[in-house]
């Protein structure tokens, strides 16, 4: 079958469809039927059925014969380590650290966060919290204590499984200490944390609470798989929202399966035995879903690379990593793709290796911009496929999916809709635009299996969040256009997000860190565009009268302040003082003119702009951070 054909399935007679592709899923109770539309507008899918995500990842590919299979391999050019796990290791690893969660009295429901750095370990710790139906939130290790302890009161964890460090080029940051003090700022408070010791730090252990990674194994019985409900939680993601608050998304057992185990062949054309490698973090949405449940659940080895696309030793890191596992698929954002590039314009390191096993590149988490693209078609001679998704989707909403059908690729375009989303352009008043017009881009409800079915202990904060400004639809937070072949285009967020090397930040989140520094009376945060990272955050900061510090001093501090709160993930490094910010009659800040103004763009002056001079004053302070260097901000 080709895709439309496939797409228009899904869309005429979902409950068919999806009760098919869940036919690739083991399950301990077949589900009774696929959509369960009782609370609409909230949905689930596969709600009577019993499953497990641990036997579908681990241990299934063991009973069918292939725990010989590598499942993962480990590369980490920052420490020189490098090692493989089969299947059969994996399944005892998982069940060994299983045995030792339950031994602390952890069971299905129970929530267990994980810090840690890139190691397999930490495949083997959301492995071990799903064998027993626990629900893992994974924090990434670039985020600073304070929110580590906004993720513990949220998802009050009856046990944290950390690294003692992760390691950075040229750093090792102890992770440690930050929990220890995102446990002391937390309200909740961890019975067990489980460290697994780096030679590169040895943490202290607080004794009564914290046992090390192996001690905690010693002498447990290995666990088996726990069935669960189709709609039980398989994990909690928190991603960043329009305030300091971040969303708990939800990740449901069943719909994760099955959808995941579907987009492996669908989307990325994918056998099971062949090499998969997203180059990401198990923190972010897409390490979740590609580098640790995806491959496993389709029988693919996956690859865990600690290192970055540049620097760890060098710009050929990737294609070097290519070669040795002989990857055939290999995604990242294109963030990674432009660090490269910088270093390596002209592609030498790519000459040095064999690439002939690699048959695709996919990009997401970002625009992918067309030079980017290029460059990596030009270099690699596979096919670049964008493809756009959410941390709430976690998986492609939009994407080519050439292992049904190669759709001509256009650049600038994630191409066509996956088969269950029914994505829609619309105006302010939610009625469809004509093709071409941009808008704000909705998928019609129900959502496919595996996204998002509400908010963590947050129902109506899912509610506002994403279906009351279209009722009838899920509002992704982005707007574009469809062409008139169906194809999308992404253009910009609708709301305060913006988006750092591929990491989704909130600038609402910011601007709250920033008010709380005593000199500071008002301030703005915009993403500003960058080189390299697409966007950085930049700080607009008007300060308290009779402040007697020096303007560089507030500002250093603001910098401090932002890695302390937020992180270094933040990438907070501009930031200015002004006399004023520019403000609608009404007192709205106007970030969207201050953004255009930074980046070039031309802009249309704000008939409710209360004092045009404002926006010269901004400009101002702009040029002495090096931007808004053109005169032509005013045009029209
Ligand atoms: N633990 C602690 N600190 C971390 C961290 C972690 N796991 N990950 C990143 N950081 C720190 C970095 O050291 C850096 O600190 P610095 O300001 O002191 O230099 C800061 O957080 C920002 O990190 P990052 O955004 O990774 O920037 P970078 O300059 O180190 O690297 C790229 C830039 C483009 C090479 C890198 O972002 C990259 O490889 N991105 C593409 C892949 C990707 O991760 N995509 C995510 C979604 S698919
Ligand atoms: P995250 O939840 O961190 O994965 O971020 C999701 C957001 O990243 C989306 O809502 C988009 O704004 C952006 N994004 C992800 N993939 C793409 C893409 N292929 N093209 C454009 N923007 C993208």
């Amino acid at each position: 079958m080709q895709y439309r054909e496939i797409y228009e399935a899904s869309m005429s007679d979902p409950e068919s469809f999806w009760m098919g592709v869940a036919d690739g899923i083991d399950w301990d109770k077949r589900p009774s039927r696929a959509l369960n539309a009782e609370n609409a507008p909230l949905y689930e899918w596969f709600t009577d059925g019993m499953v497990n995500t641990c036997w579908n990842a681990v241990d299934r590919h063991v009973a069918a014969g292939n725990g010989d299979r590598t499942a993962i391999i480990y590369d980490s050019p920052i420490t020189g380590a490098k090692s493989k796990i089969t299947y059969a290791d994996l399944q005892s690893r998982v069940a060994s650290l299983a045995g030792a969660l339950v031994a602390r009295g952890i069971t299905k429901g129970d929530r267990v966060l994980i810090y840690m750095s890139m190691v397999p370990e930490a495949l083997v710790a959301m492995l071990a919290t799903a064998r027993i139906g626990a629900i893992h939130s994974v924090v990434f290790g670039g985020f600073a204590a304070n929110e580590l302890a906004v993720r513990l009161d949220d998802a009050t964890p009856k046990a944290v499984i950390a690294t003692s460090c992760g390691i950075e080029p040229g750093r090792v940051i102890a992770y440690k200490p930050l929990l220890d003090e995102a446990i002391d700022l937390a309200n909740h408070k961890p019975e067990t944390c489980i460290i697994l010791q780096r030679e590169q730090a040895i943490a202290t252990l607080v004794p009564g609470r914290d046992l090390d990674w192996h001690a905690a194994q010693a002498n447990v019985t290995p666990t088996e798989c726990v069935s669960v409900e189709g709609n039980h939680p398989a994990y909690i993601l928190y991603t960043s929202g329009t305030t300091g608050q971040p969303k708990g998304v939800v990740r449901p057992t069943a719909g994760h399966l099955v959808a995941l185990n579907w987009t492996m062949k669908n989307i990325y054309d994918v056998d099971p035995g062949e090499v998969f490698w997203a180059a990401s973090d198990v923190g972010w949405v897409v390490g979740h879903s590609y580098i640790c449940y995806a491959p496993l659940i389709h029988g693919n080895t996956t690859i865990v690379f600690e290192g970055k696309p540049v620097g760890t030793p060098d710009a050929g890191t990737f294609w070097r990593v290519i070669e040795e596992h002989d990857v055939k698929v290999l995604f990242t954002a294109p963030t990674a793709f432009r660090a490269i590039k910088r270093e390596d314009p002209k592609g030498e390191f790519v000459k040095k290796y064999d690439l002939t096993g690699l048959k695709t590149l996919f990009l997401a988490g970002e625009r992918a911009d067309p030079d980017t693209i290029h460059w990596a078609e030009d270099t690699l001679k596979v096919p670049v496929i964008d493809h756009w998704w959410q941390t709430e989707t976690g998986y492609a909403i939009a994407s080519n999916p050439i292992g049904i059908e190669k759709m001509p690729i256009k650049i600038g375009s994630p191409s066509v809709a996956m088969p269950g989303y029914d994505v829609q352009i619309l105006d302010e008043g939610g009625h469809a635009v004509s093709p071409g017009e941009l808008g704000a881009i909705a998928v019609k409800l129900p959502l496919p299996p595996g996204t998002l079915p509400t908010l963590w202990k947050a129902k109506d904060r899912f509610i506002k969040s994403y279906l009351t400004q279209f009722p009838g639809y899920y509002e992704t937070g982005d707007a574009g256009y469809v062409d008139g072949d169906g194809y999308l285009y992404i253009m910009a967020r609708t709301d305060d997000v913006i988006n750092v090397a591929g990491h989704r930040l909130s600038t609402g989140a910011m601007e709250e860190v920033l008010a709380s520094h005593p000199d500071v009376a008002e301030c703005a945060v915009i993403g500003v565009t960058d080189a390299l990272k697409g966007q950085l955050p930049m700080g607009f900061l008007c300060t308290n009268s009779g402040t007697t510090r020096s303007d560089a001093d507030i500002v250093a501090d603001c910098v401090k302040l932002m890695r302390d709160k937020i992180g270094p993930v933040a990438a907070f490094k501009l930031a200015t003082i002004v006399p004023r910010l520019p403000k609608t009659r009404s007192g709205k800040i106007l970030r969207g003119t201050m953004v255009k103004i930074a980046d070039n763009e031309p802009f249309k002056m704000p008939a409710t702009i209360d004092d045009p001079i404002i926006l010269d004053e901004v400009r101002d302070a702009l040029r002495v951070l090096g931007y808004a260097d053109k005169n032509n901000s005013n045009s029209p």
